[in-house]
């Protein structure tokens, strides 16, 4: 039987009494992901690869089958997922080593006006070491990544598109099969990141199309620490390795060291074990409710606190109608952190600043915003709650 949102919400013990709206920043844990990790680092506790010993066996299968769990989950193939720290050390790997290996000066890439920092700043450091040309695709004025721009700037010299799949600032949502195709069109590979996406659409990277697709378990309702690369098979097999390290090597000696093949090859040390398995006990948990529903009750929410921020006549909203789980806005005469801190004093989170989108900021005209994120067991009560604090925000700045 469907489970009511009230009653999902009793899987959380982060959200007793609490309004949270700051999932995108990081999304609470279900009590099954906290009670698969516990159990790993308990009971099932043992290294991965390396143990002859039978839990060791046990825990490698267990580590190996969390990574065909996170690869069904996209639609890919369990060869083509790295397990990293998460989504930012995931760019940082494609730029290091695909990057460092296909760019050249002389080369150009696209990314957008609404990138996170996390795949702003990866391709800034690449570009300092090689040359190459960074090239920002603006967004249209319902806060859009415009691909029509897009397919006017790109040339064949450009060799990597890197996109967000979901504005983190504004839940603007990319036609990933669009960008895919305008990338291919002149030879360019396309990174996605996904960060903001599977946490509420349903991603299939075999469909999609794209090159490399990368995500965070912590805004997925799993653990911090751990996050995922996937690459298409030949591109990730052709990729020198990234970081050095034990697990990562086919043979070492002192003349030569060969390297195992991917996706070992780029997960050098003791993994993140007890992460992996929180991760796919995350991905167990979120597949059970279903992205659908997820995907259209957040949705439900967005418009009626779009609605509803409208109606104060005092609120810029940012961002299109219908956004992905993520409502960002500005109080006239109220600073983002005044509110963040007045909601907070309600039982009220929000997040408030420049959520690692300087430029995005920079192009918005504000230093800051306030933003509200949902999360699969947000309710209207929150919703209510948020309009209790603006009301009194209101009241208190006059
Ligand atoms: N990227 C995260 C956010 O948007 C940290 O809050």
């Amino acid at each position: 039987m469907t489970r009511t949102i009230a009653q999902i919400r009793e899987d959380f013990p982060g959200l007793k009494a609490w309004h949270y709206l700051d999932s995108g920043a990081t999304a609470q844990k279900p009590q099954a992901v906290i009670d698969a990790m516990v159990k790993a680092m308990g009971v099932d506790y043992a290294t991965v690869h390396r143990g002859v010993y039978d839990r060791s066996a046990r825990m490698t299968l267990a580590y190996e089958a969390a990574r065909r769990t996170v690869a069904r989950f996209i639609g890919g193939d369990e060869h083509e997922i790295v397990f990293t720290r998460g989504a930012t050390e995931a760019i940082n790997l494609v730029a290091d080593s695909w990057g460092a290996a296909n760019l050249k000066s002389g080369d150009r890439i696209l990314l957008s006006t609404l990138e996170h920092h996390s795949n702003i700043v990866p391709w800034q450091i690449l570009r300092d070491r090689i040359g190459f040309e960074i090239d920002v695709c603006p967004l249209t004025a319902d806060g859009q990544i415009d691909l029509d721009a897009a397919q006017a700037m790109l040339t064949p010299a450009h060799k990597l598109v890197a996109l967000a799949h979901v504005s983190n600032v504004l839940g603007s949502v990319l036609d990933v099969a669009r960008a895919v195709a305008l990338a291919h069109g002149v030879g360019a590979k396309i990174l996605i990141d996904g960060c903001q996406a599977v946490p509420r659409l349903k991603v299939d990277v075999a469909a999609l199309g794209c090159d490399f697709y990368v995500f965070s378990a912590h805004k997925l309702y799993g653990p911090t620490g751990i996050g995922a690369l996937w690459a298409r098979a030949e591109i990730l097999d052709a990729m020198p390795p990234w970081q050095g390290g034990g697990s990562m090597i086919d043979r070492v000696t002192f003349a030569k060291t060969t390297w195992a093949p991917a996706p070992q090859r780029f997960e050098a040390g003791t993994p993140a074990i007890v992460e992996a398995i929180g991760f796919a006990a995350a991905v167990d948990y979120v597949e059970e409710i279903g992205l659908e529903r997820i995907h259209a009750h957040e949705l439900a929410l967005v418009d009626d606190l779009r609605e509803k921020l409208r109606a104060t006549n005092s609120i810029q909203l940012f961002g299109p109608d219908h956004s992905a789980g993520i409502v960002s806005f500005a109080m006239e005469g109220v600073h983002p952190h005044d509110l963040g801190t007045i909601l907070d004093e309600e039982g009220v989170a929000i997040r408030a600043g420049h959520h690692c989108a300087q430029p995005l900021m920079e192009h918005l005209g504000v230093p800051a915003t306030a933003r509200a994120s949902f999360g699969l067991y947000s309710d209207d009560s929150d919703i209510a709650a948020l309009m209790r604090g603006i009301e009194r925000a209101k009241r208190i700045f006059g």
